[in-house]
């Protein structure tokens, strides 16, 4: 599996901060066997984030585009925007989950806003931007995201559950 990963944030695109939750989320994605094939930090700009994420689905083609922070509510925080204007198809369910896993452990996790889709055959979910938060999350959804990219390759024969 091919993933990108982007890093949204003023102030780490001006070098005013260093990022730690793109590396953090490339080595998760990395120990789980995904190849990072890039992993870049762009401004909280609808319009950049936005044409990023189409040309990694369009031309670079990867299987899947991971996406930490500008989920919140904060007047910059576009990363869900860009996300739904490139989107195709919207798959709720992984958003859902990270909300509901996070909630467990504070009721902040309400306040990301962040969401996921389909590109053509390309698989976007957005986390939020600190390292433990967009850890929490991609936790929670990593174990279904082998299988949500092979099903958009059209790879999957099965779902692999037999039985009730
Ligand atoms: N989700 C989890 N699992 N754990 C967290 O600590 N932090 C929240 C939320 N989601 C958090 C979380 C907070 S404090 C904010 S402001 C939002 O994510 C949005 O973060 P972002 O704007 O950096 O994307």
């Amino acid at each position: 599996m091919r993933v990108a990963v982007v890093v949204a944030s003023d102030r780490a695109a001006r070098g005013e901060r260093e990022d730690r939750s793109g590396p953090m989320v490339r080595k998760m994605l990395e120990d789980a066997g995904a190849e990072v094939v890039c992993c870049e930090v762009l401004p909280d700009d609808l319009e950049s984030i936005a044409e990023r994420l189409v040309e990694l689905a369009d031309e670079l083609r990867v299987d899947m585009v991971v996406t930490t922070g500008g989920t919140g509510l904060g007047p910059r925080d576009v990363t869900p925007e860009a996300t739904l204007r490139v989107a195709h198809r919207q798959v709720p369910g992984i958003a859902e989950h990270m909300r509901m896993m996070g909630l467990r452990r504070t009721p902040h996790a309400m306040l990301s806003r962040g969401t996921a889709g389909v590109r053509g055959r390309t698989l976007i979910v957005n986390l939020p931007g600190s390292p433990a938060a967009a850890a929490e999350c991609l936790e929670a959804v990593l174990p279904a995201l082998p299988h949500a990219v092979q099903v958009l390759r059209g790879e999957a024969a099965d779902c692999g559950r037999t039985g009730p």
